[in-house]
Order: structure tokens, then C-alpha cells, then sequence
């Protein structure tokens, strides 16, 4: 039997208690065996819920000294790039969590460093575990919408009120709010998920063209607290973002498809956390499931078959890792490897030279 996947967790802050479980399912196949952070007392309390023992203060101490095979980058966006790079130079494979980096130029050294240096690269999107959005990506490309015609995603989270409080940040003056250490706002930290699901149903966008809202009294270094985009997707559709971290609405991360043979939708949860509510399950109506009686509206939509897949879990992080995990021990491509998420920065990117024109960016001159 091979070794298990060893890997060094970077940053131990709220994201990596979600990957904690992925490196506990399985640890004949792969498994946490070193834990940094700049903030050793957060290292150590996180080596010793995980169980590790081999802490560090400084990840390229770690990657010297460890005998780790792979990181797991789980740190602030400005250090996203810095990092992976050193770990690639150090011969580890790389999952780095979204958004990849802070500029193209960023993300495209990483990606030249993980090539040079052979090892596999991938960016968690975690959203593409999720079992029923795996379910509906195999419907669309199945062709059982039909040609997808129009895609919407809403992504509101309220971060910050305009009467100064801060409903979700973790801590006051948090970096998330600061568009220096985050590489932007909402859209960066929010919809690039949404904006990489859109490109995971339908396909490659070609043109966007947005609008932020900056200057509200939480935000700094020009992070947008709102923002609205239309994509012309390369096959003709047309997909509309709303993003807000600042509005009086509930959370939402809804997706919708329109297809001319059905929709598809992620109808919002009763009462969700943030992270649940981010992955609400897919429904489905189209004219291939319809029964004797036709279309009958919303009682049409039905949940997606999803034990098909054989997937390790229900809980799309721990998806993710063992899909890395995989990937790294056969040579296989990511499903959002670093190649693939560079079309998703792309769109970040021009979302934000968009609305910095004002006028609609082809992304394919980024
Ligand atoms: N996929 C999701 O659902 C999801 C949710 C939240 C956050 N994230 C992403 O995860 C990443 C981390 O976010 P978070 O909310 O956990 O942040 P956080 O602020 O809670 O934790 C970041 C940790 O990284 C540490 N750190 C920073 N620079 C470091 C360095 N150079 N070396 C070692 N440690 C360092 C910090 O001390 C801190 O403990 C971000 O990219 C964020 O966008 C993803």
C-alpha cells in the first residue's frame, strides 16, 4: 500500500477548521502531519485539536525542515501568491484556498512556478464538491436544459451596516474589509465563487461589464462593498451577478439557469449560517422530468440525484481534499486546478476593470 498524502496546513484561522475533517476521514490516504501559523498560539491549539505535532511560526521554516508532500494554503490573500510559490520551489504540491491571488501577474507566477516545479496545483473551490451542483453539471452538459440561455447568481452577506456595525466580521478592522490585503471586496472574498459556479454550469465568459460601489466608512484601500456585473458568456448566454456585503437583505447565494428545455435553481435554506447557506442544494424541472400532467411550476423542481458519484462525503471541503489528494498521488488534473481558475480571476479581474472604465472589458485582452 502507498504512503499517505502528508500535508502542512499554512494559516489557522476560521477556514481551516472546515478542512480539519478532510485530513481525518481517511489517513491511510492523507492526512495533516504539520500545522503553521504567524501566531503560534493559534498554531498550537490547532496542532492539538488536529492531533499533529510539528508546529511552526514560519511556513518557509516548514517547508526547509518538514517532510510534507503538500500544503494546504489557508492564509490572507496578499500572502497567497508569496506562498505558493515557495512551496512550489520546495517541491510541494499546492491547495491554495480562493481567491488565488490578489492580481493576474500573481496568478500567473504561480502558475508558472507550480509547472516548472511539476507538482499539482489546486485552488478550493469547494463550491464544486458540493454533491447536487456535481449532479446538475453533469444534467447541463447531458444537454437536459437545453441550451442555457440566462445565468444569475445573487451573493449578499451582511458584513457591514452604514450605522457602523458589523454583523459577520470576526474582528473590527478586519482584513476582509481592507482592499490592499484582500485584493478587493465582495466580489473577491464573496463571488468569486459564484462567478467560478457560473463558468462550472455554462461555460467560458468572454465579456463583462460592472459597476462597484466603494467609500462605505467599513471598507478601505478601495475594497467595493457592492457590485453588479453582466457576463456574455463565449456561447451566447447571458449570465448578471448582485453582490453586496453592506445591504439591508437577507444572506443569499443563490444560482439560477435558464435553459430552454428547463431551470435549474438553489432555493434559499430556512434560516442558514453563512456557510450553509453558501451551498444550498440544486433543484431541477425540465421538460425530460416532467410528468403526465406537464410543467407545474414550482411543484416541478426536484432534488438532484447525487449517490451516483461515489463521493467520499456530503460536506463538499471534505470533497475537496481527497479530490486533491487523488489528484497528487495519480498525476491527475484538478477540477480547479490552477489553469482552470485563472479563467475565474479573469472575471474578478474584469469585473474590477470594468467598473473602473465604465465601460465592458473582453477578457481575453487581460
Ligand atoms: N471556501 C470558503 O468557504 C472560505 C470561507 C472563509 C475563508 N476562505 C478563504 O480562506 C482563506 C483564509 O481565510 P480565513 O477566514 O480563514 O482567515 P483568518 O484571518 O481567519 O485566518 C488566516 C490565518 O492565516 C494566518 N497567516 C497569515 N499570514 C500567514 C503567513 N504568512 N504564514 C502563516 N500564517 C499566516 C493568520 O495568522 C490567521 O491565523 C482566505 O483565502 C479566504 O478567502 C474560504
Amino acid at each position: 500500500m502507498s504512503e499517505p498524502l502528508k500535508v502542512g496546513l499554512i494559516g489557522t484561522g476560521s477556514i481551516s477548521r472546515q478542512h480539519l475533517p478532510g485530513y481525518q476521514l481517511r489517513p491511510d490516504e492523507v492526512q495533516l502531519s504539520a500545522v503553521c501559523d504567524l501566531r503560534e498560539d493559534a498554531a498550537r491549539a490547532f496542532a492539538a485539536e488536529a492531533g499533529v505535532n510539528e508546529v511552526y511560526t514560519d511556513a518557509r521554516a516548514m517547508l526547509e525542515q518538514s517532510d510534507v508532500d503538500a500544503v494546504d494554503i489557508c492564509t490572507i490573500h496578499d500572502t497567497h501568491a508569496e506562498l505558493a510559490i515557495a512551496a512550489a520551489q520546495a517541491g510541494k504540491h499546492v491547495l491554495l484556498e480562493k481567491p488565488m491571488a490578489i492580481s493576474l501577474d500573481e496568478c500567473r507566477a504561480i502558475l508558472e512556478a507550480t509547472d516548472q516545479a511539476g507538482v499539482t496545483f489546486m485552488v478550493a473551490q469547494h463550491l464544486r464538491h458540493v454533491p447536487s451542483y456535481m449532479a446538475l453539471r453533469q444534467c447541463v452538459r447531458a444537454g437536459e436544459l437545453g441550451r442555457i440561455w440566462a445565468a444569475r447568481c445573487d451573493t449578499f452577506l451582511t458584513a457591514a451596516l452604514d450605522d457602523g456595525r458589523q454583523p459577520i466580521a470576526p474582528r473590527s478592522g478586519w482584513w476582509g474589509f481592507d482592499g490592499k490585503r484582500g485584493g478587493g471586496g465582495v466580489v473577491t472574498m464573496l463571488s468569486v465563487h459564484h462567478l467560478d459556479l457560473m463558468r462550472y454550469f455554462v461555460g467560458e465568459v468572454a465579456r463583462v461589464d460592472a459597476r462597484a460601489w466603494r467609500g462605505h466608512p467599513s471598507f478601505t484601500n478601495e475594497a467595493e462593498d457592492r457590485a453588479v456585473a453582466t457576463l456574455e458568456f463565449s456561447n451566447g448566454a447571458i449570465g448578471h451577478l448582485t453582490a453586496s456585503f453592506s445591504s439591508r437583505a437577507p444572506w443569499s447565494f443563490q444560482i439560477m439557469l435558464m435553459g430552454e428545455h428547463g431551470a435549474a435553481w438553489t432555493p434559499p435554506p430556512d434560516n442558514p449560517s453563512p456557510l450553509m447557506a453558501h451551498r444550498a442544494p440544486a433543484v431541477i424541472a425540465s421538460v425530460e422530468r416532467d410528468g403526465p400532467d406537464g410543467f407545474q411550476g414550482a411543484q416541478s423542481f426536484q432534488p438532484l440525484e447525487t449517490d451516483t458519484f461515489n463521493l467520499p462525503s456530503a460536506d463538499p471541503y471534505i470533497n475537496e481534499i481527497q479530490h486533491f489528494a487523488r489528484c497528487c498521488a495519480d498525476g491527475g488534473e484538478p477540477i480547479s486546478s490552477g489553469r482552470d481558475n485563472i479563467e475565474t480571476m479573469k472575471i474578478v479581474f474584469g469585473v474590477y476593470e470594468s467598473a473602473r472604465s465604465g465601460t465592458p472589458v473582453e477578457l481575453s485582452q487581460l
